[in-house]
């Protein structure tokens, strides 16, 4: 059981996986945001040495395509999305002491130096591998860039690397009628050289890591001994991409770059050596004494879906160049939501910002923090269960403590607290030391608690200040305040002065789950600073003070916000559905009139396009696929839904007005990168035509 580090306070190092710069930041993200941040709050409330790194992972092909889609630099997509990220993540208040990005230059010198040192040791190797290649576009195309017929099960515009229907996983040189899914040509086969980490020379390395030492729970052991004792045994992995890739340069290489996944956890180590440099410029041995000396501890929390690189790779790499390894991976599941994966039709695939539109982000935090614990089983966020325990544990437990004699009885009370006698002394000594059965032993309750935060056994917490909530209720309840403050009211002074004393130690055992929440109550008690772990002490008591007036801490769930959310998501997800070919069957989405300002208007960019190419699009009857040049924007692909009317070969020369900046859209054949105006239904669909004098690129007024 662990104790009381305040004499000898622990050095920790803690990270969240690097969300990747190419999406939102969704309800996942939130999960493993919480969690870490939970424990993150614990060690700091308990008197330890710890910090809380994070970072956008930048680099990698669908970055570079999205940014050239937007027509902007890739450096400054990432830019805007590490910033939306950060502010997602921190209305959940998860706290980071650094939120940096994995394109920064403390990322790419430990990178390099990293790789230096693993090929100086003889841990790199170099061979040739053959790739598909896209002659039009110019890039190598990794799995995800290739479409095809499934060699398997023969359904139609199936990833390279697996079919979404039948399952099956394949090389991307076995699907059928393969074709670049950025430009639909298909891909010539190209070799290339390719630099390896050489992973077999660690399995002895890994087998101990794994085995011993607890740095992963048994569940995960388990997973890893599967792996590590298959028949192939650790295969080399493959570290190197060609240009064009948005990414660090190898160094003594041409046009190689990292893989993504190579720099991306040494992203935790960039963010915690730029903030080392920053916030301790007189400390220059910082970074080397959480990275190299082997006196603090590195904790990652991860989602399942990364364990093999955090678990194998990452320690190999770290263990190859004379780092530290991980002290601990800890590895949670994945959210579903109403008992389903997160679905875009179902409104489930909830985004950060819209929850927080509608719901309390505590009341999120109050919610999983009972749900989880050490394991890596998903974890569901039922809308019913949410509502019910928020309502009942949150707010009409340990809220309730607090608010029922917060107001017009600390009012005729003067707002002051007064003494405590023996007995009541009793029922917070309860709170602390009631002893619990655990194992073969007894415990303290509050070292219980604190041991089970330590576990990342939230769930346990959770039950723990559950039901000593009920038992402070239930002394209120017993000693009615409300009936003693008119016949006595110095015994409903003290009775008050009780609950509100267990309420501040329950405050304490809460801060990790609901900062805000706990700290309010500081607040109302006139208490400084945030809460610690320390101040769950008898000598610690509150007599006599001034109680300020009472501020609403939390309300119950509005349940007619969360119809209102879901409802929110499915629309959204309808709207864009529209315009995508592949769907056109469905009905579209009820319709609003909506009125927009002249400066909306503005926005949207019509200019003059002239179709250079036109094609059919296999597997879709209605749809073309042009491309269109826009003078001096270049040439757009575009899928226009206009086949009804037209025929490809009709098309090559002609003139047509565009919107020219319309945000591209993956859509099922790829990437439509612009809209044809164009009115009318079925055969009598006609195109806008401009003047025959018009020039590709002329912007409409
Ligand atoms: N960029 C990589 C991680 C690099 S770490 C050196 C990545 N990014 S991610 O954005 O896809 O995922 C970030 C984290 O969120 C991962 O730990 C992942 O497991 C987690 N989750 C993503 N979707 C999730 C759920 N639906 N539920 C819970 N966590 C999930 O992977
Ligand atoms: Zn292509």
């Amino acid at each position: 059981m662990n104790s009381s580090s305040q004499r000898n306070p622990r050095r920790i190092l803690v990270t969240s996986a690097l969300p990747y710069a190419n999406g939102p930041i969704h309800l996942g993200h939130v999960l493993e945001g919480i969690q870490t941040d939970i424990w993150v709050r614990f060690q700091k409330a308990n008197g330890n040495e710890c910090y809380f790194f994070c970072a956008d992972d930048t680099h990698g092909t669908p970055v570079m395509l999205a940014a050239r889609k937007e027509g902007i630099a890739p450096e400054q997509l990432i830019e805007r999305v590490q910033k939306e990220h950060h502010k997602d993540l921190s209305s959940f208040g998860v706290w980071y002491d650094n939120y940096d990005s994995t394109n920064s230059d403390e990322n790419r010198l430990i990178s390099e130096e990293i790789y230096l040192k693993l090929k100086e040791k003889g841990h790199i190797a170099r061979r040739s591998i053959e790739q598909a290649y896209c002659e039009h576009d110019q890039m190598f195309l990794p799995d995800r860039f290739i479409k095809g017929t499934c060699p398997n099960c023969k359904s139609k515009d199936q990833y390279g690397d697996n079919c979404e229907v039948c399952g099956a996983t394949y090389s991307p040189k076995d699907l059928i009628d393969s074709h670049c899914a950025l430009c639909g040509t298909s891909p010539v086969r190209k070799d290339s050289e390719h630099i390896f980490f050489k992973l077999g020379e660690f399995q002895n390395f890994l087998k101990h890591w794994i085995e011993n030492g607890n740095h992963v729970v048994e569940g995960v052991q388990k997973k890893l001994r599967e792996w590590l004792d298959s028949e192939d045994g650790l295969q080399d992995w493959d570290i190197s991409r060609d240009g064009p890739y948005f990414g660090f340069e190898i160094p003594g290489e041409k046009n190689k770059y990292f893989y993504v996944w190579l720099d991306a956890p040494i992203g935790y180590m960039a963010s915690s050596k730029n903030f080392f440099k920053r916030e301790f410029p007189n400390e220059p041995g910082k970074f080397d004494s959480f990275w190299k000396d082997g006196n603090a501890e590195i904790v990652h929390f991860i989602g399942k879906d990364i364990l093999y690189f955090h678990t194998l790779f990452w320690p190999a790499m770290l263990h190859g160049s004379g780092y530290q390894t991980p002290k601990n991976v800890h590895v949670h599941g994945f959210i579903t939501v109403n008992g389903e994966k997160m679905s875009k039709s179902r409104g489930t695939f909830i985004n950060a910002n819209t929850y927080v539109k509608y719901l309390d982000p505590e009341h999120l935090r109050f919610y999983l923090a009972g749900k989880l614990s050490s394991g890596m089983d998903d974890l569901d966020l039922s809308f019913d269960d949410y509502t019910a325990r928020v309502n009942s544990d949150l707010v009409g437990n340990l809220v309730n403590l607090v608010s029922r004699i917060s107001t017009s009885i600390l009012d005729q009370l003067d707002r002051t607290l007064g003494v405590l006698s023996t007995e009541d002394k009793e029922l917070l000594n309860e709170l602390l030391n009631q002893p619990i059965k655990s194992g073969t032993g007894e415990y303290a309750v509050r070292d219980i608690i604190k041991n089970a935060y330590e576990q990342k056994n939230y769930a346990r917490v959770m039950r723990e200040i559950t039901r000593l909530g009920d038992t402070v209720n239930r002394y209120v309840n017993d000693n009615a305040p409300w009936k003693l403050i008119k016949e006595n009211p110095e015994k409903a002074r003290e009775v008050v002065t009780t609950t509100l004393n267990a309420s501040r130690f329950l405050a304490v055992y809460l801060y990790p789950v609901v900062p805000k929440i706990s700290e309010q109550i500081y607040k109302l008690l006139n208490l400084e600073g945030t809460p610690q772990f320390q101040d769950l002490n008898l000598a610690n008591i509150l007599e006599k003070t001034k109680v300020n007036p009472y501020e609403m801490i939390t309300k119950r769930v509005d349940e007619k916000a969360i119809s209102a959310m879901l409802e929110e998501n499915k629309q959204s997800v309808d709207a864009s559905k529209k315009d995508e070919p592949a769907k056109t069957n469905e009905s579209p989405a009820k319709e609003e009139r909506l009125e927009i300002s002249i400066d909306d208007l503005a926005k949207v960019e019509l200019r003059v396009g002239q179709i250079v190419e036109a094609g059919p699009v296999e597997g879709a009857d209605k749809l073309v696929n042009v491309k269109v040049d826009l003078g001096e924007l270049g040439i757009k692909n575009v899928f226009a839904g206009i086949k009804v009317a037209y025929q490809p070969e009709d098309l090559k020369g002609m003139k047509v007005v565009v919107v020219a900046n319309l945000k591209p859209r993956k859509m099922k054949f790829g990437i439509s990168e612009a809209m044809l105006m164009a009115s009318g239904e079925g055969e009598s669909l006609s195109l806008f035509i401009p003047h025959r004098d018009a020039k590709p690129g002329d912007k409409l007024k």
